[in-house]
């Protein structure tokens, strides 16, 4: 019996990585190969436009990822240009499946050159892993060098509640879009486990976790609140950048008055930031 699949390029997951991609690029976000994406998927999403039951390649991947075992997932490839994606998704994208063992992923669909998905799958599983066990919604993991948070890493406290603070201040809605704050972490080599650790770590806590000098990691439950959560992070660093510009603060939201915004929004701000 001959299967009629939809094309591809009707799937609604795809046509939300492309225009990602391309809003991405378009901020700046992304230059040549930098930022990546990844966003699980429900197997009854993919089955009408991929055939499952055909492995194009399997790739080793040298973590343990068995929590996410036969999960599906859209995701960006390694070297590949955000610039691109929207002209060429079958070679900049891939769906990938976990393997069941967990040591590897098997290519369903993409990454058509041979390529393979993005150098910082480890952090991207392992942030999904975290964020799956304290959000059963949770589905997406965006990455970017987003250049004003990039440029505050340099010049501002890297303390989280000192970073937290700041970003709260430069823009009445932050506290009421990330009231949990930001998460920091050091220096560390991209593309390893070991930088994938210390996101995930963070990522119990927070949704956006800055890379010192190189960018920011957003989780979500959809492609847009992930890219809207670091849209608003970005916005409130490129204030602060401006801010500081001008000549630096003669008045703020005064502490009192985020505790306000959050009353009224009922939301919870990290404890500790505010001094009332
Ligand atoms: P990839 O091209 O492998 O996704 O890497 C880009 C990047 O931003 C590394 O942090
Ligand atoms: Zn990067």
């Amino acid at each position: 019996m001959t299967i009629t699949r939809n094309s591809i390029y009707t799937a609604p997951f795809l046509q939300e990585m492309m225009e990602t991609a391309a809003n991405l690029y378009r901020l700046g976000w992304a230059e040549r190969n930098g930022g990546n994406i990844s966003y699980l998927l429900h197997e009854y999403e993919v089955l009408p436009y991929v055939d499952v039951d055909y492995v194009i390649r399997t790739v080793p991947m040298n973590f343990d990822a068995s929590d996410l075992a036969g999960k599906y997932f859209i995701v960006t490839g390694s070297g590949k240009y955000f610039k691109n994606v929207e002209k060429n998704p079958v070679r900049n994208l891939g769906i990938i499946r976990i393997a069941e063992d967990g040591k590897s992923y098997e290519i369903l669909w993409g990454f058509e050159d041979g390529g393979v998905a993005t150098s910082e799958l480890p952090t991207h599983l392992m942030n999904h892993m975290q964020r799956l066990s304290v959000d059963k919604n949770h589905r997406v993991i965006m990455h970017c060098h987003a250049t004003n948070l990039i440029a505050m890493t340099f010049t501002h406290s890297l303390m989280e509640e000192d970073f937290t603070k700041t970003l709260w201040e430069m823009c009445t809605e932050c506290i009421v879009v990330f009231p949990e704050g930001v998460g920091v972490v050091p220096w560390i080599t991209p593309g390893t486990n070991e930088i994938g650790k210390a996101t995930a770590e963070r990522m119990k806590d927070v949704r956006i976790v800055l890379w010192p000098h190189h960018g920011v990691f957003g989780a979500g439950t959809t492609i847009d609140e992930t890219f809207g959560l670091i849209e608003t992070a970005e916005k409130a660093a490129e204030v602060y950048t401006i801010v500081c510009a001008q000549g630096g603060k003669k008045q703020t939201i005064t502490d009192k008055q985020l505790q306000d915004l959050a009353d009224a929004w009922h939301v919870v701000p990290r404890k500790g930031i505010l001094k009332l």
